[in-house]
């Protein structure tokens, strides 16, 4: 463990495929310049949609801050942004299904055009919470834009707009997402490699 932390310290990911310890060991499997690279494409279609629109996208905290922080920056097009925080997973590599809201939008949605922001797609239980709940707002339109998607779990695809990378149904860390608030600074992704029993 000790080595693994110094190779995080000093940011050389590439001589340290492995982070963690048993049974939360977890293997590099997405280099953070492929998750760049299709930020920047995603960008792209998000631009050509809402250019003269003013979006405002949604950030759902905490995974997705990263991903966010990396979209807008390719985005080049006027747009406002906020967050909204919601229950996640806490300690497990489960969904509970239950989803509770933790901090609600400051931001005034009401016909604007909004873009949800998510880290990740599991069972999808916190995007149709989020639907729901936006759509109260509102709202002129709304997307929903998440980088990662476990399709074997996930089936109403249509309600994503944008998508990143389809995964396995493998619980992942990295690029803003966590284990027990874990890992989140992580520039590359990371699968867990022994699913505890
Ligand atoms: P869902 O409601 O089951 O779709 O789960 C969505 C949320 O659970 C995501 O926004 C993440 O915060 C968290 N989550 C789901 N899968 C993973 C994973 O593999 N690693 C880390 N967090 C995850
Ligand atoms: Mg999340």
């Amino acid at each position: 463990m000790e080595s693994d932390r110094q190779i995080l310290l000093n940011g050389m990911t590439d001589i340290g495929e492995i982070v963690g310890e048993p049974p939360y060991r977890f293997r590099r499997y997405l280099r953070a310049e492929d998750i760049n690279k299709r930020v920047q494409e995603i960008a792209q279609k998000i631009r050509a949609d809402y250019a003269n629109r003013n979006p405002i996208f949604v950030g759902v905290l905490n995974g997705s801050f990263i991903f966010l922080a990396d979209l807008l920056r390719n985005l080049a097009i006027p747009c406002e942004m906020d967050f909204i925080k919601i229950s996640s997973y806490e300690k497990a590599i489960k969904s509970s299904g239950a989803v509770l809201m933790k901090k609600d939008l400051d931001a005034d949605v009401a016909n604007r055009h909004v873009v949800l922001v998510e880290d990740i797609v599991d069972t999808g239980g916190s995007v149709r919470f989020l639907f729901d709940h936006f759509m109260k707002k509102k709202p002129a339109s709304l997307a929903i834009a998440t980088l990662f998607l476990k399709p074997e779990v996930f089936q109403i695809k249509s309600h994503l707009d944008y998508v990143g990378f389809e995964i396995p149904n493998r619980f992942v860390v990295g690029y803003g997402l966590d284990y027990g608030q874990q890992w989140r600074h992580l520039p590359d992704l990371y699968v867990l490699m022994d699913e505890p029993a």
